[in-house]
């Protein structure tokens, strides 16, 4: 079976594309090399012994798509990564933020018909829930007005998406809402390669470790929280990875299944940053040199995850614990010359 896994070379999707082909899909990348390089096919292929077809390209041009689908027929699913995520340039860069996220989903959505295409996994995050009133949460949970053009993106999204497939098109969609993906392939062969300055926790972390950044500042410890530092559910990256198989699978063949279905993706345990730091210097001995700062503006005090319905819809559970996820990031950013 030939899925299409659009950004496949970006940091969940190289995962997602690893997963696939062990579970013996066909793999289409589609990717436009914006925050990713060549590099990491060769990274799959050493682990899966096979190189996924490669496409470079933008799937904000539906002609692009349209060639892509072309010469590759028979694709029968599609799973959709192809997205700019960072919350702060999405506040200086919102029409960048609505063109890319926006337009690739209408693209994606508007070919599945004309090829054939019988569903789509769709990457959307907790960002959506906003502060939630009471943790953990399911998805049943409120959705919170976004705090950022990023967060309005995954929101509109999921709500273009509802209105297509109520519209009666003949596809099916899940869309997974994920907690805090962190980590890399055990086999430090791919991982996530943040261009510039770390904006993110675990990134910025293993970093400091290797000493290329001085210290880690730990944006708050006056949240209402045990330890007065931020919490939230973090996954691991082959962990989610694996989600994404069974979801396709489920869409894909299941036969009474709903057209549409929203998980949560998550552990299910709730990890401060001062934790989350602590776990890190435990399980790899690297001490992580860190100060107080103080709170980062738009920051959650406190999220994580009901995953039950995962869990049991799914038949998916996040397995690995925290440290191992936390010894297979340090081990990407060891294998980083
Ligand atoms: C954010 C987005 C999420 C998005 C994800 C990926 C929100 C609310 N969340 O997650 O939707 O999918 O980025 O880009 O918009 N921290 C530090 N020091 C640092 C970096 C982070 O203390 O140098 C803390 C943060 O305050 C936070 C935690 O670490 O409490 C995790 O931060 P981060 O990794 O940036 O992820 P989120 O902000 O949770």
């Amino acid at each position: 079976m030939k899925i299409l896994v659009t950004g496949g070379t970006g940091y969940i999707g190289s995962h997602t594309v690893v997963e696939l082909q062990q579970a013996g899909y066909e793999v289409v990348i589609i990717d436009n090399l914006s925050n990713s390089n060549r590099e990491v096919l060769k990274g799959i292929e050493a682990i899966t012994g096979k190189a996924p077809v490669f496409v470079e390209g933008d799937c904000t041009d539906i002609n692009t798509l349209r060639k892509l689908f072309e010469e590759n027929p028979g694709i029968q699913g599609i799973i959709n990564f192809a997205a700019s995520k960072a919350v702060g340039e999405s506040v200086q860069k919102p029409l960048l933020y609505y063109r890319n996220n926006l337009n690739t989903l209408i693209n994606l959505l508007e070919c599945m018909p004309e090829y054939g295409v019988k569903g789509i996994v769709f990457s959307s995050s907790c960002t959506v829930y906003g502060e939630p009133d009471v943790n953990p949460i399911d998805e049943t949970a409120p959705i919170k007005p976004a705090t950022s053009p990023y967060g309005n993106t995954k929101q509109i999204s999921e709500e273009i998406i509802t209105d297509y497939v109520h519209s009666g098109a003949p596809i099916k969609s899940i869309i997974l809402r994920y907690f805090n993906p962190i980590g890399a392939h055990p086999s430090a062969k791919i991982g996530e390669l943040p261009l510039g300055v770390p904006q993110n926790l675990v990134p910025y972390l293993t970093q400091t470790a290797a000493g290329i950044r001085k210290e880690l500042t730990v944006f708050g410890d006056d949240y209402n929280t045990p330890d007065g530092s931020c919490i939230r559910d973090y996954i691991d990256v082959v962990d989610l990875a694996k989600a994404h198989v069974v979801a396709m699978r489920r869409m894909l063949d299941g036969e009474d299944t709903d057209s549409i279905e929203i998980f949560n993706l998550g552990t299910g345990r709730g990890v401060s940053v001062l934790e989350l730091i602590h776990d890190f210097e435990l399980s790899t001995g690297m001490a992580v040199p860190h100060k107080i700062g103080p709170r980062r503006e738009g920051d959650i005090e406190q999220i994580w995850a009901i995953p039950d319905k995962a869990n049991n819809v799914l038949g998916w559970t996040a397995e690995t614990p925290v440290g191992e996820t936390l010894a297979n990031a340090w081990r990407w950013q060891c294998s980083l010359k």
